[in-house]
């Protein structure tokens, strides 16, 4: 395994992301761990080497962070990236300085000597025979002084030290971010790190952690009972799977309709669960109540507190039923989670927090306390990605595994103002179509921003990160045949995002509009316009919720 200690740069999550493409193991801790944190990390000899990440404070800065002294005598390779080869370079008798003038952006850096890390690595060549790398900067300070030991790996005018190494020690840093696709040997560099010079294997295949889960998931468990709250989207239907293989009918996954799923969604989910992989689910027919309770209540963020909060009085009323206090005999003891490693990085990490809340987003936080039941969240350590690797290998079809995100409040937040069932059947069958089409559309279109390369998308639903209807509670007047139509209107949107914290409105192809916008007008008898969103996020959001 590899150990990635946490600066508190933006992209560290990406440094790990690329390390585990490369199918090796690693994780992410904070950079204050204590030397004794780490001599115990490396004490099952499985510590093949430490990333050291970037950051946004400065070494010379009193009180920064540093690496834990242990990180340079454990004897394995060390990486430094960006503040990370800053400190490598103070800690181990080099000189760091502020630079007259902050380096950010597409840079190139010529590769010096024959370090394993570099040779040979480059995205061209002069003619004097120098190796030119496209690389990344987002710095202010740099190393000015090489330590003891190292010599200069890269440079370039604005950095003289770009990169260093001591071969001897396998330490090797680098002013630059190969973490980011900017950098486009990037991949390759760290590649090089954890499988050449770390001498990492690339095993970390999902297939094969299958086995090694279910293990866990039974030692952890016991005889005992556990309730999954299932609500059909990624995570939580992976992590059904992955329990229900490890301990079947100990498993009992809670499904609560709320009456704003997408068409035929709550089917689906059953025939997945019970009819395919012999489940047990309990579906809740809920929508009445929460449709009920959202009558007339048109403010957005009250929309959301009402459904987030029925959410989480029916699931309770219905795990109570199955705890030990409630009515079944021997009673569950466990709450089965689908908490992935981007949120338990998030929620570990001392990131500001957003000053304003935008939206609040449905959580069911502080629940297995609520219900005393103890905790299990199989997903802990795996990326989205690793997620759908999963869910694949565990038997879910690809189309639900592969799914664009879609929100806990349902289509509670793209029915505009008031929400009631009449609204929420005309967008649940306009939607469909549009989604038909996007699944049935091969993908015509150029480079994608955001998407990942290593899987060209073959339909525009792949190529967009996201895709669905809006309904708009306005009439307008349309012709139809001989007649006039005074109907409502819904807008399409679709987006193309890395971190859905910013967005591009997708370049659909103008026929698979005119289509859609076709089949929804003719189709859905309720409905006579259609539009398409083409606003950026920001300053739009994506949902218009
Ligand atoms: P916005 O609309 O804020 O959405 O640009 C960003 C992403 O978050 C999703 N979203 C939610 N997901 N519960 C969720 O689980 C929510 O309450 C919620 N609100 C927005 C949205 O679909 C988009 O992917």
């Amino acid at each position: 395994k590899i150990l990635i200690l946490d600066f508190g740069s933006q992209v560290t999550q990406l440094i790990a992301r690329r390390v585990r493409d490369a199918h090796v193991f690693c994780e992410v801790h904070p950079c204050d761990v204590s030397d004794e944190w780490v001599r115990a990390y490396a004490a099952d000899g499985n510590l093949k080497g430490i990333i050291l990440s970037g950051s946004h404070a400065s070494v010379y800065e009193d009180e920064t962070d540093k690496a834990p002294e242990a990180v340079f005598s454990l004897g394995v390779p060390v990486l430094g990236i960006c503040y990370g080869m800053q400190t490598m370079a103070q800690q181990l008798g080099g000189k760091v300085e502020a630079g007259r003038t902050r380096e950010f952006g597409s840079a190139q850096v010529r590769a010096h000597g024959h370090t394993r890390l570099l040779d040979g690595l480059e995205d061209l060549r002069t003619d004097e025979g120098h190796g030119i790398l496209d690389v990344w900067m987002s710095h202010g300070d740099k190393v000015t002084e090489l330590p003891p030991g190292f010599s200069v790996m890269a440079s370039n005018a604005a950095c003289p030290i770009a990169g260093m190494a001591d071969e001897a020690r396998r330490f090797y840093a680098v002013q630059f971010h190969p973490e980011v696709t900017h950098t486009k040997k990037g991949q390759e560099l760290l590649e090089r790190f954890v499988l050449q010079i770390c001498g990492t294997k690339p095993d970390w295949i999902m297939g094969d952690y299958i086995a090694e889960a279910v293990q866990r998931i039974r030692e952890q468990v016991g005889d005992e009972e556990v309730i999954l709250g299932l609500s059909g989207g990624v995570d939580s239907s992976v992590a059904a799977a992955l329990i229900h293989r490890a301990i079947g009918d100990q498993l009992t996954c809670v499904f609560v309709d709320h009456g704003l799923l997408r068409l035929n969604e709550g089917d689906m989910v059953m025939e997945m669960f019970v009819g395919k992989l012999h489940a047990k689910v309990i579906r809740v027919d809920a929508s009445e109540q929460f449709l009920g309770h959202l009558a007339g209540v048109s403010d957005p963020e009250a929309k959301r507190k009402i459904i987030g909060r029925e959410f989480v009085e029916v699931f309770k009323a219905e795990a109570s039923k199955l705890t030990a206090s409630g009515a079944s005999k021997a009673g569950a003891k466990w709450l089965a989670q689908g908490t992935i490693y981007p949120d338990v990085i998030e929620s570990g990490g001392a990131k500001s927090k957003k000053a304003v809340t935008i939206k609040s987003h449905h959580n069911v936080g502080g629940l297995p306390e609520q219900l005393g039941l103890k905790l299990l969240e199989p997903l802990r350590e795996l990326f989205k990605d690793e997620v759908r690797e999963l869910g694949v290998a565990l038997g879910l079809p690809a189309d639900m595994v592969y799914r664009h995100p879609f929100p806990g409040p349902g289509l509670g937040v793209r029915i505009l103002g008031a929400v009631n069932k009449e609204f929420a059947d005309l967008l649940r069958r306009a939607d469909a179509i549009f989604i038909e089409e996007l699944r049935n559309t091969p993908y015509t279109g150029g480079s994608l921003a955001g998407a990942n390369p290593r899987k060209p998308p073959k339909t525009w639903y792949d190529a967009v990160s996201q895709a669905f209807t809006v309904f708009l509670p306005v009439k307008s007047v349309g012709v139809m045949g001989d007649g006039r139509t005074y109907d409502y209107v819904v807008a399409l949107r679709a987006v193309q995002t890395s971190d859905f914290m910013t967005a591009d409105w997708a370049e659909l192809p103008y026929s698979l509009l005119k289509t859609v916008s076709g089949r929804i007008i003719n189709e859905v008898r309720g409905i006579n316009r259609v539009t398409y969103d083409v606003s950026s996020k920001p300053p739009a959001t994506i949902e218009w919720e």
